[in-house]
């Protein structure tokens, strides 16, 4: 072992180590691959007591320290980084601060079957505005009798859908910045919180990710973490100990890949000799074996100090940071002794040199770890009070007229038809192919993942017909679902469209589909959402069921 740990430690990492050779290691492609939630396995996880490791037996928790999390979070990424960020995300994100800043109903209600491996904990703090700048929250949270009215969307989201309740942040005072930001228990089961379909990523791939989407989501008061105005607090706080388990996280890619090469480099015979023996291997191999000691010996002395209760954010900074970086350098080095074998999809070192990339990325990206780490090495900088209020992202599709119809079907659709006439917009074109090109295209119709089953397309086509518009989709609507061919949809990575009329019809209007659109003449958004992203970067919206506000627009349309 690389590391001198006293014997109760390292009898913890052979339980969960075996349990992760046994179970994890064999699924491991298969989870990949198929990006499949292993729900068995986090139940398993459960049932070892492996879902609480640090906290009080009291509350269902194993009673042990956060060094034991680190080595399971290490141990089960050794085989799949995917497993082990489900756990640092429940542990670290989901359930610590519950414990740390709940009341006891709170800890009763929530806590203890989380702890027991009943639910999986979630966190909610990233939104499209607020990413690295997390005080930019723009959720919002308002007082209404006994509950928070809660409105807004995070991305992002570890283990969303699978877990089931969330520590959510939102803007309870506006105006106040981050003493503005509260804290919130949110379930699953609430009624306005749904999902988006979930991401397909590069790679921890058998972990889920899907963002959260709040609608008048009534959140009892009693919900409220902590104090009010000290959720940013809270976060950061949340944050510091998440960084030791996506150390930890790192730190088991990187010993998986290690080990993996290692392997490969003395079964490989070239030129009559193992390929670990050649000075340009064994060098690389004796770099990577020191890299990982120092990971480890960082990780572990965060875990301590968080666990003696010491100050150990830069500490948690630190590990994250070097730990992570180790991870993509030696990810990238094993998969590069492998040759062209470590190409090839089955090999685990592909896999892990996918899973190292987000390491330093998520919480905290590697250049907020800096940030994090200088703040606490040099004398703090009073920040001037009389800063402004940080300004709303400006539109990503210009200044639009923002427009929105809501209510009835029918006289939202009319208000529409008359306001694109009022433009000069006439609609006798109908003989236009829906699978004409989009480069060049003046009218563009394009369906989003709202629209749900691919039979409701025809509803869309209809309407680009009687528009006389081409069809298109935004990305994952094509890529996932296949409703138009991969070179038709609209967005960053795709098609832009510069023509006069584009209608988007169940699109929430994320960043990346914004940037296919922002030349176009005239915008408009048609969504069941009211709090769709889509409303704020358009010039009319219809607020709606698209199944009673299409046919009622294809008929305002035929009048016209
Ligand atoms: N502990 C306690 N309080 C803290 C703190 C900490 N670690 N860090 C900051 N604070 C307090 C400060 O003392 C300050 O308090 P006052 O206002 O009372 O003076 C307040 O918070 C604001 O601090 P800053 O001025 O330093 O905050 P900032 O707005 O400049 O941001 C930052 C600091 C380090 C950049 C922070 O925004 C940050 O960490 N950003 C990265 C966000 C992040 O990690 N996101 C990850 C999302 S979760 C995820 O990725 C999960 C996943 O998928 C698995």
């Amino acid at each position: 072992m690389a590391y001198n740990l006293p014997r109760d430690l390292e009898e913890f990492r052979k339980y969960v180590r075996d349990f992760a050779e046994e179970k994890v290691k064999p699924i491991a492609y298969h989870l990949d691959r198929d990006k499949v939630f292993p729900k068995e396995i986090v139940k398993e996880m459960g049932q070892l007591g492996l879902m609480g490791i640090p906290f009080p037996e009291e509350y269902g928790g194993a009673g042990l320290t956060n060094e034991h999390y680190a080595i399971a979070v290490e141990e089960l990424s050794r085989v799949d980084g995917g497993v082990g960020v489900i756990l640092s995300a429940h542990t670290s994100l989901g359930t610590w601060g519950l414990n740390e800043f709940g009341n006891e109903e709170q800890k009763q209600k929530y806590l203890v079957p989380l702890l027991t491996g009943k639910s999986i904990g979630g966190f909610g703090l990233t939104e499209e505005n607020a990413g690295s700048d997390s005080a930019g929250t723009e959720t919002t949270a308002v007082l209404q009798g006994d509950h928070y009215l809660l409105n807004g969307k995070k991305i992002f989201i570890t283990n969303a859908p699978e877990a089931q309740t969330y520590l959510v942040t939102a803007v309870t005072t506006p105006g106040k910045g981050n003493h503005g930001i509260s804290m919130f228990i949110v379930d699953k089961d609430f009624e306005g919180f749904t999902f988006s379909e979930p991401y397909d990523k590069l790679g921890i791939r058998a972990s889920i990710t899907a963002e959260l989407h709040f609608k008048d989501v009534k959140v009892p008061k009693e919900n409220l973490l902590g104090e009010e105005g000290k959720g940013f607090k809270y976060a950061m706080m949340i944050l510091d100990g998440g960084r030791i388990g996506i150390a930890s996280q790192a730190l088991g890619i990187a010993q998986g890949a290690y080990e993996s090469a290692k392997d490969y480099a003395l079964s490989r015979i070239q030129f009559g000799e193992q390929i670990a023996r050649m000075q340009h291997n064994s060098f690389k191999l004796a770099d990577m074996a020191t890299s990982i000691k120092a990971s480890r010996l960082l990780i572990y002395d965060a875990a301590k100090k968080k666990d003696a209760h010491d100050n150990y954010g830069m500490d948690a900074a630190m590990a994250k940071m070097f730990a992570s970086d180790t991870a993509e350098r030696i990810t990238s080095e094993a998969l590069q002794m492998y040759g062209g074998s470590g190409f090839i999809k089955g090999v685990d070192v592909e896999r892990f040199y996918r899973d190292s990339k987000i390491t330093q990325i998520y919480e905290g990206t590697n250049e907020i770890m800096r940030v994090v780490i200088s703040n606490n090495i040099l004398p703090r900088v009073k920040k001037d009070k009389k800063k402004p209020e940080a300004k709303k992202a400006p539109s990503l599709v210009g200044d639009r007229k923002l427009q929105i119809f809501k209510g009835d079907a029918k006289e939202s659709a009319k208000k529409l038809v008359e306001a694109l006439k009022a433009e000069g917009y006439t609609f006798d074109k109908k003989d236009v192919d829906l699978e004409g090109p989009i480069d060049g295209a003046q009218r563009v119709v394009a369906a989003g993942m709202g629209i749900g089953e691919s039979q409701n397309l025809e509803l869309i086509k209809d309407l680009a017909r009687e528009t006389g518009a081409v069809l298109s989709s935004s990305r994952p609507a094509s890529q996932v679902r296949g409703y138009v061919p991969t070179d038709r949809y609209i967005g960053l990575s795709g098609k832009k469209f510069n023509g006069e009329l584009y209608i988007g019809v169940g699109i929430s209007g994320a960043m990346q589909h914004l940037k296919g659109i922002p030349e176009a003449k005239t915008i408009v958004a048609i969504n069941n959402d009211e709090s769709a992203a889509f409303f704020n970067n358009c010039d009319y919206g219809i607020v709606g069921d698209f199944h009673e506000v299409v046919p009622a627009l294809i008929e305002e349309i035929k009048n016209a």
